[in-house]
Protein backbone atom coordinates (compact mmCIF):
# COMPACT_ATOMS: atom_id res chain seq x y z
CA UNK A 1 0.00 0.00 0.00
CA UNK A 2 1.29 3.52 -0.89
CA UNK A 3 1.77 5.41 2.54
CA UNK A 4 2.15 9.13 2.78
CA UNK A 5 2.13 11.38 5.47
CA UNK A 6 -0.62 11.57 8.01
CA UNK A 7 -0.53 15.18 7.43
CA UNK A 8 -2.88 16.52 10.02
CA UNK A 9 -0.82 17.40 12.80
CA UNK A 10 2.34 19.26 11.28
CA UNK A 11 4.64 21.88 14.03
CA UNK A 12 4.82 24.78 11.17
CA UNK A 13 7.97 26.83 11.77
CA UNK A 14 8.50 30.50 11.38
CA UNK A 15 11.33 32.58 10.89
CA UNK A 16 10.30 35.63 12.47
CA UNK A 17 9.30 33.56 15.61
CA UNK A 18 13.02 32.47 16.42
CA UNK A 19 14.51 33.48 19.38
CA UNK A 20 17.82 33.35 17.38
CA UNK A 21 18.03 32.78 14.03
CA UNK A 22 18.74 29.54 13.15
CA UNK A 23 22.61 28.45 11.36
CA UNK A 24 20.30 27.39 8.37
CA UNK A 25 17.25 29.87 7.47
CA UNK A 26 16.36 27.64 4.54
CA UNK A 27 16.07 24.15 4.38
CA UNK A 28 15.92 23.90 0.16
CA UNK A 29 18.31 26.74 -0.75
CA UNK A 30 20.78 24.90 1.37
CA UNK A 31 20.69 21.36 -0.28
CA UNK A 32 20.64 22.98 -3.50
CA UNK A 33 23.83 25.20 -3.10
CA UNK A 34 25.72 22.99 -0.72
CA UNK A 35 28.97 21.23 -1.56
CA UNK A 36 31.14 19.21 0.87
CA UNK A 37 34.41 20.71 -0.97
CA UNK A 38 33.45 24.51 0.34
CA UNK A 39 32.39 23.25 3.53
CA UNK A 40 35.29 21.31 4.24
CA UNK A 41 37.25 24.92 3.25
CA UNK A 42 35.51 26.67 5.59
CA UNK A 43 35.67 24.65 8.58
CA UNK A 44 38.56 22.20 8.52
CA UNK A 45 42.32 23.81 9.03
CA UNK A 46 45.01 21.65 7.71
CA UNK A 47 48.56 22.27 8.48
CA UNK A 48 50.47 23.86 5.86
CA UNK A 49 51.62 20.33 4.67
CA UNK A 50 48.00 19.37 3.61
CA UNK A 51 48.08 16.77 6.20
CA UNK A 52 45.63 17.15 9.18
CA UNK A 53 44.27 15.77 12.89
CA UNK A 54 40.89 15.79 14.12
CA UNK A 55 41.78 16.91 17.79
CA UNK A 56 43.75 19.95 16.38
CA UNK A 57 40.64 20.78 15.21
CA UNK A 58 38.30 20.37 18.12
CA UNK A 59 41.23 21.81 20.67
CA UNK A 60 44.43 23.52 19.98
CA UNK A 61 43.32 25.22 16.68
CA UNK A 62 40.61 27.58 18.87
CA UNK A 63 43.37 28.62 21.09
CA UNK A 64 45.61 29.49 18.73
CA UNK A 65 42.63 31.68 17.39
CA UNK A 66 42.24 32.97 20.63
CA UNK A 67 39.84 31.39 22.11
CA UNK A 68 41.70 29.37 24.67
CA UNK A 69 40.07 31.32 27.94
CA UNK A 70 36.46 30.04 26.49
CA UNK A 71 35.05 26.99 28.36
CA UNK A 72 34.90 23.75 26.59
CA UNK A 73 33.80 21.58 29.14
CA UNK A 74 31.34 22.51 32.47
CA UNK A 75 31.91 19.31 34.23
CA UNK A 76 29.48 17.67 37.51
CA UNK A 77 30.35 14.20 39.20
CA UNK A 78 28.60 11.74 40.36
CA UNK A 79 28.67 13.15 43.50
CA UNK A 80 28.29 16.81 42.91
CA UNK A 81 31.77 18.70 42.37
CA UNK A 82 31.60 21.02 39.60
CA UNK A 83 35.10 21.49 37.31
CA UNK A 84 35.43 24.14 34.55
CA UNK A 85 37.45 23.25 31.55
CA UNK A 86 38.98 26.27 29.14
CA UNK A 87 39.68 25.26 25.52
CA UNK A 88 43.55 25.81 26.52
CA UNK A 89 42.98 23.46 29.35
CA UNK A 90 41.72 20.81 27.21
CA UNK A 91 45.07 21.34 25.18
CA UNK A 92 47.34 20.95 28.03
CA UNK A 93 45.80 18.01 29.29
CA UNK A 94 45.59 15.98 26.29
CA UNK A 95 48.82 17.04 25.26
CA UNK A 96 50.10 15.56 28.13
CA UNK A 97 48.36 12.89 27.97
CA UNK A 98 49.63 12.25 24.08
CA UNK A 99 53.57 12.63 25.94
CA UNK A 100 52.11 9.40 28.13
CA UNK A 101 51.08 7.53 25.51
CA UNK A 102 54.22 8.25 23.28
CA UNK A 103 56.62 7.28 26.59
CA UNK A 104 54.54 3.46 26.28
CA UNK A 105 55.60 3.63 22.63
CA UNK A 106 51.96 4.26 21.53
CA UNK A 107 52.36 4.81 17.59
CA UNK A 108 49.79 5.34 14.68
CA UNK A 109 47.48 2.74 13.94
CA UNK A 110 47.93 0.93 17.76
CA UNK A 111 44.72 0.60 19.48
CA UNK A 112 43.97 2.57 22.67
CA UNK A 113 40.69 1.62 24.36
CA UNK A 114 38.90 3.78 27.53
CA UNK A 115 36.86 2.16 30.04
CA UNK A 116 35.90 4.81 32.38
CA UNK A 117 32.94 6.74 33.72
CA UNK A 118 31.92 10.01 32.54
CA UNK A 119 34.67 12.12 34.13
CA UNK A 120 36.88 14.57 32.05
CA UNK A 121 39.93 11.98 31.94
CA UNK A 122 37.90 9.70 29.68
CA UNK A 123 37.69 13.58 27.51
CA UNK A 124 41.11 13.87 27.96
CA UNK A 125 42.37 10.64 27.06
CA UNK A 126 40.26 10.48 23.84
CA UNK A 127 41.65 13.64 22.42
CA UNK A 128 45.39 12.46 23.40
CA UNK A 129 45.00 9.39 21.48
CA UNK A 130 43.52 10.76 18.50
CA UNK A 131 47.06 13.54 18.57
CA UNK A 132 49.18 10.59 18.56
CA UNK A 133 47.83 9.19 15.51
CA UNK A 134 46.25 6.10 17.71
CA UNK A 135 42.82 4.14 17.27
CA UNK A 136 40.56 5.58 20.35
CA UNK A 137 38.31 2.67 21.05
CA UNK A 138 35.61 3.85 23.56
CA UNK A 139 33.69 1.13 25.87
CA UNK A 140 30.85 1.24 27.69
CA UNK A 141 31.02 1.08 31.20
CA UNK A 142 28.12 -1.26 31.91
CA UNK A 143 30.58 -3.79 29.80
CA UNK A 144 31.04 -7.35 31.82
CA UNK A 145 34.08 -9.30 31.00
CA UNK A 146 32.36 -10.98 28.17
CA UNK A 147 32.02 -8.08 26.07
CA UNK A 148 35.15 -6.78 27.02
CA UNK A 149 37.22 -9.75 26.09
CA UNK A 150 35.21 -9.90 22.36
CA UNK A 151 36.71 -6.17 21.72
CA UNK A 152 40.11 -5.95 23.26
CA UNK A 153 40.53 -9.51 21.53
CA UNK A 154 39.20 -8.13 18.50
CA UNK A 155 41.06 -5.02 18.19
CA UNK A 156 44.10 -6.71 19.63
CA UNK A 157 44.36 -3.56 21.83
CA UNK A 158 47.52 -2.53 22.75
CA UNK A 159 46.64 -0.06 25.81
CA UNK A 160 43.82 0.18 28.55
CA UNK A 161 42.74 3.16 29.93
CA UNK A 162 40.48 2.58 33.23
CA UNK A 163 40.39 2.80 36.91
CA UNK A 164 40.24 0.67 40.36
CA UNK A 165 36.36 0.50 40.44
CA UNK A 166 36.92 -0.99 36.67
CA UNK A 167 39.53 -2.87 36.86
CA UNK A 168 38.71 -5.89 38.29
CA UNK A 169 36.86 -6.99 35.06
CA UNK A 170 39.62 -6.51 32.85
CA UNK A 171 42.15 -8.31 35.82
CA UNK A 172 39.92 -11.32 35.17
CA UNK A 173 40.54 -11.38 31.25
CA UNK A 174 43.93 -9.68 30.68
CA UNK A 175 45.47 -13.50 30.76
CA UNK A 176 43.39 -14.19 27.27
CA UNK A 177 44.60 -10.63 25.87
CA UNK A 178 48.22 -10.97 24.79
CA UNK A 179 48.35 -8.00 23.27
CA UNK A 180 46.85 -5.94 25.84
CA UNK A 181 50.54 -4.34 27.69
CA UNK A 182 49.69 -1.77 29.75
CA UNK A 183 46.97 -0.64 31.95
CA UNK A 184 46.41 3.17 32.86
CA UNK A 185 44.78 3.41 35.93
CA UNK A 186 42.96 6.62 36.09
CA UNK A 187 42.79 7.77 40.37
CA UNK A 188 40.35 9.69 40.25
CA UNK A 189 37.39 8.55 42.52
CA UNK A 190 39.33 5.81 44.78
CA UNK A 191 42.03 6.07 47.11
CA UNK A 192 42.55 2.15 46.87
CA UNK A 193 44.39 1.77 43.61
CA UNK A 194 45.03 -1.94 42.54
CA UNK A 195 48.18 -3.58 42.45
CA UNK A 196 49.75 -5.52 40.00
CA UNK A 197 52.38 -5.78 36.63
CA UNK A 198 51.71 -3.49 33.89
CA UNK A 199 49.72 -1.13 35.37
CA UNK A 200 50.86 2.68 34.66
CA UNK A 201 49.10 5.14 37.13
CA UNK A 202 47.87 8.50 35.62
CA UNK A 203 48.64 11.29 37.94
CA UNK A 204 52.29 9.98 38.20
CA UNK A 205 53.10 10.18 34.93
CA UNK A 206 50.68 13.43 34.07
CA UNK A 207 52.83 15.04 36.12
CA UNK A 208 56.09 14.43 34.87
CA UNK A 209 54.61 15.06 31.24
CA UNK A 210 55.61 17.59 29.20
CA UNK A 211 52.69 20.56 27.99
CA UNK A 212 53.99 20.77 24.45
CA UNK A 213 52.87 17.68 22.10
CA UNK A 214 53.68 17.60 17.90
CA UNK A 215 50.51 16.53 17.09
CA UNK A 216 51.20 13.63 14.14
CA UNK A 217 50.31 14.86 10.75
CA UNK A 218 47.79 12.21 9.17
CA UNK A 219 45.15 11.67 6.38
CA UNK A 220 41.89 12.31 6.33
CA UNK A 221 41.04 8.80 5.72
CA UNK A 222 43.59 7.72 8.86
CA UNK A 223 41.85 5.86 11.50
CA UNK A 224 40.37 7.95 14.49
CA UNK A 225 38.36 5.89 16.61
CA UNK A 226 36.61 2.56 16.56
CA UNK A 227 33.16 1.15 18.29
CA UNK A 228 31.94 -2.02 18.06
CA UNK A 229 28.37 -2.53 17.02
CA UNK A 230 26.07 -5.42 16.91
CA UNK A 231 24.49 -7.38 13.90
CA UNK A 232 21.92 -10.30 13.69
CA UNK A 233 24.88 -12.73 13.51
CA UNK A 234 28.03 -13.11 15.05
CA UNK A 235 29.69 -11.40 17.55
CA UNK A 236 30.10 -7.71 17.47
CA UNK A 237 32.04 -6.14 14.78
CA UNK A 238 34.51 -2.93 15.17
CA UNK A 239 33.33 0.42 13.25
CA UNK A 240 36.37 2.03 11.66
CA UNK A 241 36.05 5.59 11.78
CA UNK A 242 38.67 8.20 10.08
CA UNK A 243 40.09 11.74 11.09
CA UNK A 244 38.25 13.26 8.06
CA UNK A 245 35.06 12.61 9.91
CA UNK A 246 35.47 15.61 11.77
CA UNK A 247 33.52 17.70 8.69
CA UNK A 248 30.33 15.84 8.68
CA UNK A 249 30.09 16.23 12.40
CA UNK A 250 30.57 19.87 12.79
CA UNK A 251 28.44 20.91 9.85
CA UNK A 252 25.25 18.47 11.64
CA UNK A 253 26.76 20.46 14.73
CA UNK A 254 26.61 23.62 13.23
CA UNK A 255 23.51 23.24 10.91
CA UNK A 256 21.13 20.63 12.68
CA UNK A 257 21.82 20.61 16.51
CA UNK A 258 22.31 24.87 15.97
CA UNK A 259 24.62 25.52 18.24
CA UNK A 260 25.65 28.93 18.13
CA UNK A 261 29.00 30.42 19.92
CA UNK A 262 27.31 31.41 23.17
CA UNK A 263 25.08 28.25 23.50
CA UNK A 264 25.35 25.69 26.49
CA UNK A 265 25.34 22.61 24.61
CA UNK A 266 24.60 18.90 26.42
CA UNK A 267 24.62 15.95 24.55
CA UNK A 268 23.47 13.06 27.38
CA UNK A 269 24.61 9.83 25.12
CA UNK A 270 27.67 8.26 26.77
CA UNK A 271 31.31 8.28 25.06
CA UNK A 272 31.19 4.22 24.73
CA UNK A 273 28.11 4.94 22.34
CA UNK A 274 28.98 6.71 19.03
CA UNK A 275 26.55 9.74 19.57
CA UNK A 276 28.98 10.50 22.87
CA UNK A 277 31.99 10.56 20.69
CA UNK A 278 30.32 12.42 17.54
CA UNK A 279 27.47 14.94 19.99
CA UNK A 280 29.58 14.66 23.12
CA UNK A 281 33.67 15.27 21.97
CA UNK A 282 33.89 15.53 18.06
CA UNK A 283 31.16 17.45 16.65
CA UNK A 284 30.58 20.63 19.65
CA UNK A 285 34.71 20.71 20.33
CA UNK A 286 35.39 21.07 16.37
CA UNK A 287 32.62 23.90 16.51
CA UNK A 288 34.12 25.85 19.27
CA UNK A 289 31.04 24.95 21.79
CA UNK A 290 30.62 25.10 25.39
CA UNK A 291 29.28 21.79 26.68
CA UNK A 292 28.18 20.21 30.08
CA UNK A 293 29.15 16.34 30.60
CA UNK A 294 27.22 14.81 33.82
CA UNK A 295 28.57 11.85 35.32
CA UNK A 296 25.75 11.12 37.41
CA UNK A 297 23.03 8.55 36.77
CA UNK A 298 19.62 9.54 34.99
CA UNK A 299 17.22 10.06 36.94
CA UNK A 300 14.53 13.10 36.27
CA UNK A 301 15.43 15.06 39.29
CA UNK A 302 19.16 15.18 38.42
CA UNK A 303 18.70 16.04 34.82
CA UNK A 304 16.43 18.74 35.45
CA UNK A 305 18.86 19.78 37.47
CA UNK A 306 21.52 20.23 35.38
CA UNK A 307 19.32 21.62 32.88
CA UNK A 308 18.50 24.48 35.14
CA UNK A 309 21.87 25.13 37.02
CA UNK A 310 23.54 25.44 33.54
CA UNK A 311 21.22 26.93 31.82
CA UNK A 312 21.70 24.55 29.34
CA UNK A 313 20.30 25.76 25.84
CA UNK A 314 20.78 23.03 22.91
CA UNK A 315 19.82 19.44 24.57
CA UNK A 316 20.59 16.31 22.51
CA UNK A 317 18.90 13.12 23.94
CA UNK A 318 17.12 10.08 23.12
CA UNK A 319 13.29 8.73 23.04
CA UNK A 320 13.53 6.28 25.81
CA UNK A 321 15.01 8.97 28.31
CA UNK A 322 11.87 11.28 27.07
CA UNK A 323 9.38 9.12 27.83
CA UNK A 324 11.28 8.17 31.14
CA UNK A 325 10.40 12.11 31.65
CA UNK A 326 7.00 12.04 30.53
CA UNK A 327 5.70 9.44 32.83
CA UNK A 328 7.43 11.01 35.89
CA UNK A 329 5.71 12.46 39.13
CA UNK A 330 8.66 14.80 38.68
CA UNK A 331 7.67 17.59 36.18
CA UNK A 332 9.66 20.01 34.19
CA UNK A 333 7.13 23.12 35.21
CA UNK A 334 9.31 22.82 38.94
CA UNK A 335 12.56 23.49 37.67
CA UNK A 336 13.63 27.16 35.78
CA UNK A 337 14.73 25.97 32.08
CA UNK A 338 14.01 28.95 30.05
CA UNK A 339 16.93 29.14 28.92
CA UNK A 340 16.58 25.90 26.98
CA UNK A 341 15.79 26.55 22.80
CA UNK A 342 16.40 23.77 20.82
CA UNK A 343 15.66 20.47 21.39
CA UNK A 344 16.60 16.93 19.49
CA UNK A 345 16.53 13.47 19.74
CA UNK A 346 18.37 10.25 18.48
CA UNK A 347 18.51 6.47 18.80
CA UNK A 348 15.11 5.02 18.13
CA UNK A 349 11.60 6.06 16.64
CA UNK A 350 10.62 9.38 18.62
CA UNK A 351 7.44 9.02 19.06
CA UNK A 352 4.23 11.82 18.28
CA UNK A 353 3.40 11.82 21.78
CA UNK A 354 6.49 12.51 23.34
CA UNK A 355 6.86 15.74 20.76
CA UNK A 356 3.47 17.13 22.16
CA UNK A 357 4.44 16.61 25.36
CA UNK A 358 7.49 18.16 25.02
CA UNK A 359 5.68 21.25 23.18
CA UNK A 360 3.96 21.59 26.75
CA UNK A 361 6.63 20.59 28.74
CA UNK A 362 9.23 22.95 27.77
CA UNK A 363 7.38 25.10 24.80
CA UNK A 364 9.77 23.85 22.12
CA UNK A 365 8.95 20.42 20.19
CA UNK A 366 11.98 17.90 20.10
CA UNK A 367 13.86 17.55 16.44
CA UNK A 368 14.41 13.73 15.23
CA UNK A 369 17.34 13.07 13.98
CA UNK A 370 18.51 9.68 12.11
CA UNK A 371 22.14 8.13 11.48
CA UNK A 372 23.64 5.09 12.62
CA UNK A 373 27.22 4.14 14.28
CA UNK A 374 28.56 3.45 10.60
CA UNK A 375 27.78 6.25 9.14
CA UNK A 376 29.76 8.50 11.92
CA UNK A 377 27.28 11.91 12.25
CA UNK A 378 23.37 12.85 11.22
CA UNK A 379 22.13 12.02 7.68
CA UNK A 380 18.43 12.59 7.89
CA UNK A 381 17.37 14.79 10.51
CA UNK A 382 14.83 17.62 11.18
CA UNK A 383 16.39 20.96 11.09
CA UNK A 384 15.32 23.85 13.34
CA UNK A 385 13.58 25.71 10.46
CA UNK A 386 11.91 22.62 9.20
CA UNK A 387 8.48 21.97 9.47
CA UNK A 388 7.94 19.12 11.84
CA UNK A 389 6.03 16.24 11.08
CA UNK A 390 6.02 14.79 14.26
CA UNK A 391 6.84 10.93 13.85
CA UNK A 392 8.90 11.35 10.48
CA UNK A 393 12.72 11.52 11.24
CA UNK A 394 13.17 14.78 8.70
CA UNK A 395 15.00 15.05 5.21
CA UNK A 396 18.39 14.49 4.01
CA UNK A 397 20.89 16.36 5.00
CA UNK A 398 22.37 18.95 2.51
CA UNK A 399 25.36 16.96 0.59
CA UNK A 400 23.76 13.82 1.19
CA UNK A 401 21.84 11.62 -1.37
CA UNK A 402 19.01 9.12 0.39
CA UNK A 403 16.59 7.31 -1.18
CA UNK A 404 14.29 4.11 -0.91
CA UNK A 405 15.91 1.21 -2.95
CA UNK A 406 14.79 -1.99 -3.53
CA UNK A 407 17.10 -5.73 -2.84
CA UNK A 408 18.79 -4.76 -6.24
CA UNK A 409 19.71 -1.09 -5.32
CA UNK A 410 16.94 0.28 -7.50
CA UNK A 411 15.19 3.48 -6.45
CA UNK A 412 11.48 2.56 -5.85
CA UNK A 413 8.32 4.63 -6.17
CA UNK A 414 7.55 7.73 -3.51
CA UNK A 415 5.40 6.23 -0.63
CA UNK A 416 6.28 2.63 -0.76
CA UNK A 417 8.86 0.79 1.73
CA UNK A 418 11.96 -0.29 0.97
CA UNK A 419 15.72 -0.30 2.53
CA UNK A 420 16.78 3.23 3.19
CA UNK A 421 19.63 3.44 1.76
CA UNK A 422 22.75 6.86 1.07
CA UNK A 423 24.87 7.30 -1.54
CA UNK A 424 27.97 5.60 -0.16
CA UNK A 425 30.15 8.71 -1.36
CA UNK A 426 28.19 11.53 -0.31
CA UNK A 427 28.72 10.25 3.30
CA UNK A 428 31.74 12.04 4.61
CA UNK A 429 31.86 10.36 7.92
CA UNK A 430 30.91 6.84 6.63
CA UNK A 431 32.68 4.17 8.43
CA UNK A 432 36.56 2.99 6.39
CA UNK A 433 35.88 -0.26 7.75
CA UNK A 434 34.85 -2.83 9.99
CA UNK A 435 37.95 -4.16 11.58
CA UNK A 436 39.57 -7.03 10.17
CA UNK A 437 36.62 -7.79 8.17
CA UNK A 438 36.61 -7.12 4.38
CA UNK A 439 33.10 -9.44 3.68
CA UNK A 440 31.34 -7.86 6.24
CA UNK A 441 32.10 -4.63 4.91
CA UNK A 442 31.19 -5.20 1.79
CA UNK A 443 27.97 -6.33 2.91
CA UNK A 444 26.71 -3.66 3.62
CA UNK A 445 26.74 -2.13 -0.48
CA UNK A 446 24.71 -2.67 -3.37
CA UNK A 447 25.66 -1.48 -6.89
CA UNK A 448 29.28 -0.39 -8.22
CA UNK A 449 31.43 -1.27 -5.40
CA UNK A 450 34.42 -1.50 -4.69
CA UNK A 451 36.32 0.28 -7.71
CA UNK A 452 39.10 0.55 -5.92
CA UNK A 453 39.57 2.70 -2.82
CA UNK A 454 36.72 4.58 -4.01
CA UNK A 455 32.45 3.70 -3.13
CA UNK A 456 32.08 4.87 -7.02
CA UNK A 457 27.97 4.83 -7.20
CA UNK A 458 27.44 1.75 -4.52
CA UNK A 459 24.66 2.64 -1.96
CA UNK A 460 25.30 2.28 1.81
CA UNK A 461 22.30 0.24 3.05
CA UNK A 462 21.21 0.83 6.34
CA UNK A 463 19.52 -2.13 7.69
CA UNK A 464 16.53 0.13 8.19
CA UNK A 465 12.95 -0.16 6.41
CA UNK A 466 11.27 3.27 5.76
CA UNK A 467 9.49 4.65 3.08
CA UNK A 468 9.47 8.68 1.87
CA UNK A 469 6.29 10.78 1.91
CA UNK A 470 5.20 13.34 -0.49
CA UNK A 471 7.27 15.90 0.48
CA UNK A 472 10.51 14.08 0.94
CA UNK A 473 10.05 13.20 4.55
CA UNK A 474 11.41 10.01 5.56
CA UNK A 475 9.53 7.58 8.17
CA UNK A 476 10.90 4.46 10.06
CA UNK A 477 9.37 1.34 9.37
CA UNK A 478 11.52 -0.92 11.42
CA UNK A 479 15.02 -3.15 11.07
CA UNK A 480 15.30 -4.90 8.40
CA UNK A 481 17.11 -7.68 10.18
CA UNK A 482 17.06 -9.12 14.06
CA UNK A 483 18.54 -6.22 15.67
CA UNK A 484 17.53 -4.81 19.47
CA UNK A 485 16.89 -1.57 20.56
CA UNK A 486 16.93 -1.76 23.61
CA UNK A 487 16.50 2.21 25.94
CA UNK A 488 17.82 3.67 22.62
CA UNK A 489 21.29 0.71 22.52
CA UNK A 490 22.02 -1.57 20.01
CA UNK A 491 22.06 -5.29 20.99
CA UNK A 492 22.51 -8.22 18.70
CA UNK A 493 20.41 -11.57 19.62
CA UNK A 494 23.39 -13.54 19.25
CA UNK A 495 25.44 -11.86 21.75
CA UNK A 496 22.59 -12.57 24.35
CA UNK A 497 21.68 -16.41 23.09
CA UNK A 498 25.71 -17.36 23.49
CA UNK A 499 25.66 -15.90 26.60
CA UNK A 500 22.68 -17.58 27.98
CA UNK A 501 23.97 -20.94 26.40
CA UNK A 502 27.00 -20.79 28.67
CA UNK A 503 24.55 -21.51 31.82
CA UNK A 504 24.48 -25.42 32.62
CA UNK A 505 20.75 -25.57 32.01
CA UNK A 506 20.19 -24.57 28.55
CA UNK A 507 20.27 -26.45 25.48
CA UNK A 508 19.79 -23.54 23.57
CA UNK A 509 18.12 -19.77 23.19
CA UNK A 510 16.19 -17.38 20.31
CA UNK A 511 16.07 -13.58 21.57
CA UNK A 512 14.00 -11.42 20.17
CA UNK A 513 13.49 -7.89 20.74
CA UNK A 514 9.45 -7.37 22.17
CA UNK A 515 7.54 -3.90 21.80
CA UNK A 516 7.43 -1.78 25.16
CA UNK A 517 5.74 1.60 25.75
CA UNK A 518 9.09 2.96 27.53
CA UNK A 519 12.61 1.42 26.41
CA UNK A 520 11.08 1.42 22.59
CA UNK A 521 11.91 -2.58 23.18
CA UNK A 522 12.60 -4.97 25.59
CA UNK A 523 14.93 -8.57 25.42
CA UNK A 524 13.18 -11.39 25.30
CA UNK A 525 14.78 -14.73 25.34
CA UNK A 526 12.64 -18.43 24.39
CA UNK A 527 15.33 -21.10 26.71
CA UNK A 528 15.20 -24.67 25.79
CA UNK A 529 15.94 -26.46 28.93
CA UNK A 530 18.14 -29.64 29.23
CA UNK A 531 15.85 -32.95 29.97
CA UNK A 532 14.75 -32.65 33.74
CA UNK A 533 15.58 -29.32 34.39
CA UNK A 534 12.46 -27.19 35.33
CA UNK A 535 11.96 -24.01 34.40
CA UNK A 536 11.62 -22.09 37.98
CA UNK A 537 11.32 -18.49 38.78
CA UNK A 538 14.75 -18.45 40.68
CA UNK A 539 15.87 -20.11 37.42
CA UNK A 540 14.82 -16.90 35.23
CA UNK A 541 16.19 -14.91 37.74
CA UNK A 542 19.86 -16.71 37.91
CA UNK A 543 19.84 -16.74 34.00
CA UNK A 544 19.18 -13.22 33.78
CA UNK A 545 21.73 -11.90 36.51
CA UNK A 546 24.25 -14.54 34.35
CA UNK A 547 23.92 -12.17 31.37
CA UNK A 548 24.14 -9.04 33.54
CA UNK A 549 27.43 -10.01 35.18
CA UNK A 550 28.73 -11.63 32.35
CA UNK A 551 27.82 -9.99 28.78
CA UNK A 552 27.04 -6.05 30.06
CA UNK A 553 24.26 -4.64 32.67
CA UNK A 554 22.10 -3.63 30.15
CA UNK A 555 22.24 -6.13 27.88
CA UNK A 556 20.17 -9.18 29.82
CA UNK A 557 16.94 -10.41 28.94
CA UNK A 558 14.10 -8.80 30.60
CA UNK A 559 11.51 -11.71 30.12
CA UNK A 560 12.54 -15.13 29.56
CA UNK A 561 10.22 -18.12 28.72
CA UNK A 562 11.22 -21.78 28.25
CA UNK A 563 10.16 -23.54 25.38
CA UNK A 564 10.27 -27.56 24.40
CA UNK A 565 12.03 -26.38 20.53
CA UNK A 566 13.03 -23.34 18.76
CA UNK A 567 11.95 -22.81 15.21
CA UNK A 568 14.58 -23.11 13.01
CA UNK A 569 15.58 -23.45 9.25
CA UNK A 570 16.64 -26.87 7.85
CA UNK A 571 20.25 -25.39 8.04
CA UNK A 572 19.66 -24.79 11.79
CA UNK A 573 19.53 -20.95 11.55
CA UNK A 574 16.91 -20.14 14.72
CA UNK A 575 14.39 -18.12 13.23
CA UNK A 576 13.83 -15.59 15.76
CA UNK A 577 11.09 -13.88 13.06
CA UNK A 578 8.90 -16.54 13.73
CA UNK A 579 9.46 -16.18 17.59
CA UNK A 580 8.51 -12.90 17.35
CA UNK A 581 5.53 -12.95 15.53
CA UNK A 582 4.40 -15.66 17.90
CA UNK A 583 5.03 -13.36 20.43
CA UNK A 584 2.91 -10.38 19.15
CA UNK A 585 0.22 -12.81 17.61
CA UNK A 586 0.96 -12.19 14.22
CA UNK A 587 0.88 -14.20 11.33
CA UNK A 588 4.13 -15.94 10.84
CA UNK A 589 4.64 -15.64 7.16
CA UNK A 590 6.71 -17.11 4.60
CA UNK A 591 7.66 -20.86 6.22
CA UNK A 592 9.13 -22.48 3.59
CA UNK A 593 12.90 -22.62 4.88
CA UNK A 594 11.19 -23.46 8.55
CA UNK A 595 11.72 -26.99 9.63
CA UNK A 596 9.09 -28.81 11.26
CA UNK A 597 8.38 -27.05 14.43
C1 LIG B 1 19.90 2.22 14.55
C2 LIG B 1 21.32 2.66 14.64
C3 LIG B 1 22.90 7.10 15.61
C4 LIG B 1 23.17 7.23 16.97
C5 LIG B 1 22.59 6.23 17.88
C6 LIG B 1 22.13 4.95 17.26
C7 LIG B 1 17.82 3.17 15.02
C8 LIG B 1 18.52 5.59 15.20
C9 LIG B 1 16.64 6.59 14.84
C10 LIG B 1 15.52 7.45 14.62
C11 LIG B 1 14.19 5.54 14.29
C12 LIG B 1 16.41 5.21 14.75
C13 LIG B 1 17.79 2.59 13.63
C14 LIG B 1 19.27 2.56 13.24
N1 LIG B 1 17.61 4.62 14.99
N2 LIG B 1 17.94 6.79 15.10
N3 LIG B 1 15.64 8.78 14.68
N4 LIG B 1 14.32 6.87 14.35
N5 LIG B 1 15.22 4.68 14.48
O1 LIG B 1 23.15 4.32 16.54
O2 LIG B 1 23.35 2.18 17.80
O3 LIG B 1 24.24 2.41 15.44
O4 LIG B 1 21.78 2.33 15.90
O5 LIG B 1 19.12 2.90 15.53
O6 LIG B 1 17.28 1.29 13.66
O7 LIG B 1 19.57 1.61 12.26
P1 LIG B 1 23.20 2.77 16.45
Amino acid sequence: MKKSSPGAHIIKKDLKKFPKIPNVTNYEEAYKNFSWEKAEKEYIDFFPDGTMNAAYNMIDRHVEKGKGKKTALLFESATGEKEKYTYEDLRRESNKFANVLESQDVEKGDRVFIFLPSIPERYIAFIGILKVGAIAGTLFSAFQEAALLDRLADSKAKILITNAVLFPRIQKIWKDLPHLEKVIVVERGSLNQPEEKNLVFYNKEMEKASEKFEIVHLSKDDFSYMLYTSGTTGKPKGVVHAHGDVLQALVTTRDVLDVHDDDIYWCTADLGWVTGVVYGALGPWALGATQVLFEGRFSPENWYKVLEENKVTVWYTAPTAIRMLMGSEVKPKDYALSSLRHLCSVGEPLNPEAIWWSLEAFGLPFHDTWWQTEQGSITIPNYPIMDIKPGSMGKPLPGIIAAIIDDKGNEIPQGEEGHLALKASTVQSLMKQIWGNEEKFKSYFVGDWPAGHSLGDAWYISGDKAYKDEDGYFWFIGRADDVIKTSGERVGPFEVESSLVECEEVVEAGVIGKPDELRGEIIKAFVVLKPGIEGTAELIEKLKLHVKKHLAGHAYPREIEFIDKLPKTRSGKIMRRVLKAKELGLPIGDTSTLEDY
